[in-house]
């Protein structure tokens, strides 16, 4: 090879690394929005609360992190961690209690709904509570953003409010509906609320990874349907998305982000290799595969290089908004986990129960598998 060529590759390798720099950075700078500001987080002590908090505290300076939620324990449990650190506030309460909301957002900037009740058969069996929580819950966050001037919301939502079958998807349905509406009461120079909706969390509070592994030691593991398919996110990704779309919201958009597929199954061949497969059929409420975008969504849906994005039907959306970034998707279109072009294979599943496991490295982890 030329001297010169060889020179050429070099600055081009240079280039390439600069630019690998720079879109590192551009991920990382996300968080810093928070610096200096005061940030509430409903359900602070749950799964997704908890690894926000950690990557906020990581990645920026807030003033302060106000942690609402209802058991003392698990805000005790984590005062502790964090050392009694005075940037995290602990505050006990409910959301269906709007005064001692209202009390807790008082000078917050940014605000992330988190708290809900999120299991299917508990929502089934209990449906007022699910809807106190999940509905008026949410009610009550608008209400509260909009009177203590929050500058922006984001709610948490589910691949299960897209065409809910289940009483828990139907409640989280309005409350994205709530969330979506409430910029119409604070528009043109109030809170601007939006919602980020995603799929099963690898290894949430009472998913499917913790439950295989723990059917594993038994030797035989459940599955509904040979054909299932979910949509599969980890938490720091769905962190890092909450996070991303602070800066880039306008207010009104349904944020989704492009994940993989897994079929079920494959889950449980990449747990238990050694294990007996057992299919139990489909259960109450449960749909065989799950959307986040339905056909009817898709006159409405633009693409993103990251994620797709429902917008809002009402006469404040401004069609500009994420013009040049964005482009409308092909009519009729759904994003469903059976027709994900994205799918992990049992090789992927393998190495992301891997980390799960390293990431969950407790005593009570570590003794059972
Ligand atoms: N995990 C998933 O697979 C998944 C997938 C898609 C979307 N999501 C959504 O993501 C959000 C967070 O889920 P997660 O997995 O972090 O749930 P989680 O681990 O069960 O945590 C729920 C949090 O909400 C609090 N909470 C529940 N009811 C409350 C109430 N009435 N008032 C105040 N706080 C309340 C809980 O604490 P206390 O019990 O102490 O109050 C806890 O801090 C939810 O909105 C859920 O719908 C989750």
């Amino acid at each position: 090879m030329l001297e010169s060529e060889i020179e050429v590759l070099k600055k081009e390798n240079q280039e390439l690394k600069q630019e690998l720099i720079k879109f590192k950075t551009f991920e990382e700078n996300h968080a810093k929005i928070f610096n200096g500001k005061n940030i509430m987080i409903t359900g602070g002590t749950g799964s997704f609360g908890k690894k926000f908090i950690k990557y906020v505290m990581e990645n920026s300076s807030p003033n302060k992190i106000v942690i609402y939620s209802r058991d003392e324990m698990k805000q005790w449990m984590m005062a502790e961690e964090y050392k009694r650190n005075p940037v995290l506030k602990f505050v006990v309460g409910d959301i269906r209690d709007k005064e001692r909301l209202s009390t807790a957002c008082r000078d917050i900037d940014y605000l992330v709904h988190a708290a809900a009740m999120k299991i299917v058969p508990t929502a089934e069996e209990n449906p007022g509570e699910a809807i106190k929580t999940n509905i008026f819950g949410a009610m009550n966050v608008t209400e509260v953003a909009i009177k203590n001037k929050v500058k922006k919301v984001i709610a948490l939502s589910t691949d299960k409010a897209c065409n809910p079958v289940n009483l828990y998807g139907a409640t989280k349905l309005c409350s994205d509906k709530l969330i979506v509406a409430a910029n119409e009461y604070s528009h043109p120079e109030g809170t601007i609320f939006s919602v980020v909706r995603y799929g099963n969390v690898i290894g949430s509070r009472g998913s499917v990874i913790p439950f295989f592994l723990e059917k594993k030691q038994e030797g035989v593991i459940p599955v509904t349907d040979e054909r299932m398919t979910r949509f599969m996110i980890n938490l720091e990704q769905a962190v890092k998305f909450v996070v991303k779309n602070f800066s880039r919201m306008e207010g009104g958009e349904i944020f989704v982000p492009k994940i993989p597929s897994t079929k079920i199954v494959d889950l449980a061949k990449a747990i238990g290799p050694e294990c007996e497969i057992k299919f139990i059929g489909i259960r109450p409420g449960e749909k065989l595969h799950e959307a986040m975008i339905s056909a009817d969504d898709s006159r409405n849906t633009l693409e993103l290089e990251d994620c797709y994005m429902i917008k809002p039907e009402f006469s404040w959306w401004d069609n500009n908004n994420h013009l040049g970034k964005s482009k409308p998707v092909p009519a009729g279109f759904a994003y469903t986990s059976d027709a994900n072009p994205d799918f992990l294979n049992i090789e992927e599943l393998k190495k992301l129960v891997e980390n799960f496991l390293n990431e969950n490295k407790t005593q009570e982890v570590k003794k059972k598998f």
